[in-house]
């Protein structure tokens, strides 16, 4: 391998505002977290405020000639917007730029094709990514019109260009097939596991909230874990043991992001199925991240969307082992966070503070688990004697 790619990142804070909570500077932030775990070196970030994005170029005349200048200064091979561009901006901007130009959903399939570990994953990312390749092919013949400028070049690129288009086609058709083979085992999977007749408790969270910690402590496994966004990109499927004795199966999910492409919410779409057959979601959320509410209220909106807004969940407020105290001393342990906190009032519902990392409140998770599926009327009566 190589030396890292440099990447320039562009972001763009709407004039209005823009999303609720979200400003361009936190999701700049993310953006630059996903291009380090795509390989990346960030070596500058450029701001614009736009009132609504230039047709052709995105970003205004003024701010492209300064990425332009910066290259002197900061050598960069890369660019990347945080917001989606459209195949002809993208042109544009390679154009104009000379270096190659990607926007976050390109990134995000980056990172996705890395990480897949299951055939499944696999094929859902490559479609992925040939659904997103289609509308931009045009772009992959630029650099034909630049060695052969334009005379000449034109008709026999035009013919490639067919030609490839309907590869890409009859591709897209291969995977959808595969997927769907691949699909019908999981369902069949999924039907004998119903048959076995264990409670299903699926992990649910923002990416890097720490789920796979969390399985990891609860299951006494090791879960792949990395501090990389995405690092669970498939299913995984853990038993873990109840307080009372009883059983029940722990599933993680890929997790979730602001703006996740529309390519991927399809293709992911199948992974978050088997939410539908969960009778408990832990929502992880990691409480010491400043945009935490935010991310919290990305994967309930997502939530929704799947029609799981009413699956009864418990709220992990994990990592509380990174925060300290007023004088900046750490804190040591739960008994002492619960001791600085105020009392909990009646109606906060269930959410309780972990840290999956020193194990910290997994006793108490596991219990609530147990009490919820009871109530869900979830778990066969031998392991309901414990009262
Ligand atoms: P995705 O695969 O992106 O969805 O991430 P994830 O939610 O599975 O997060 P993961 O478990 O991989 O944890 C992300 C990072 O947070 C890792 O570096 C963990 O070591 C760290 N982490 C997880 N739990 C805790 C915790 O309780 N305390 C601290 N300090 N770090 C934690």
């Amino acid at each position: 391998m190589g030396p890292p790619e440099r990447a320039l990142l562009v972001g763009v804070f709407a004039k209005n505002g823009g999303r609720r909570g979200w400003n361009g500077e936190s999701s700049l932030e993310e953006l630059a977290l996903l291009a380090s775990t795509a390989g990346a070196q960030v070596v500058g970030t450029v701001f614009q405020k736009l009132e609504r994005p230039d047709p052709a170029y995105y970003i205004g005349q003024g701010k492209l000639q300064e990425i332009i200048a910066l290259r002197q200064r900061q050598p960069y091979d890369l660019v990347i917007f945080d917001e989606e561009l459209s195949p002809s901006q993208q042109r544009n901007l390679e154009r104009a730029l000379k270096v190659k130009v990607i926007d976050r959903t390109a990134l995000i399939l980056d990172i996705f094709a890395q990480h897949a570990r299951t055939r499944e994953g696999r094929l859902q990312v490559e479609l992925a990514q040939h659904e997103y390749l289609l509308p931009r092919l045009r772009g992959q013949w630029a650099h034909l019109e630049r060695l052969g400028g334009g005379i000449g070049t034109r008709g026999p690129g035009e013919t490639q260009l067919e030609t490839d288009r309907r590869l890409i086609y009859r591709r897209i058709q291969r995977l959808r097939q595969e997927l769907e083979e691949v699909r019908r085992h999981r369902a069949l999977h999924r039907r004998r596991r119903a048959r076995e007749g264990l409670p299903v408790v699926s992990l649910v969270g923002y990416t890097n909230a720490g789920k796979s910690t969390l399985m990891s402590a609860l299951s006494g496994a090791d879960a792949f874990t990395a501090d990389q966004l995405f690092a669970t990109l498939d299913p995984l499927t853990r038993r873990v043991r109840l307080p009372s004795g009883g059983f029940f199966l722990l599933t993680d999910t890929v997790g979730f992001i602001q703006k996740l492409p529309p390519q991927l919410v399809a293709a992911f779409r199948a992974t978050l199925e088997e939410l539908e057959e969960a009778d408990l979601l832990l929502h992880v959320i990691d409480i010491t991240h400043p945009n935490a509410a935010e991310q919290a209220q990305t994967v309930e909106e997502t939530l929704a969307e799947l029609g799981l807004s009413d699956r009864p969940r418990i709220e992990v407020l994990n990592k509380v082992d990174r925060l300290s105290r007023h004088d900046g001393r750490p804190i040591e342990g739960l008994e002492e966070l619960a001791g600085l906190l105020p009392e909990e009032a009646p109606e906060s519902g269930r959410a309780l503070l972990v840290s999956a990392l020193k194990g910290w409140g997994i006793p108490e998770l596991l219990a609530a688990i147990e009490t919820a599926l009871q109530e869900r009327g979830r778990l066969p009566s031998a392991a309901r004697g414990r009262a």
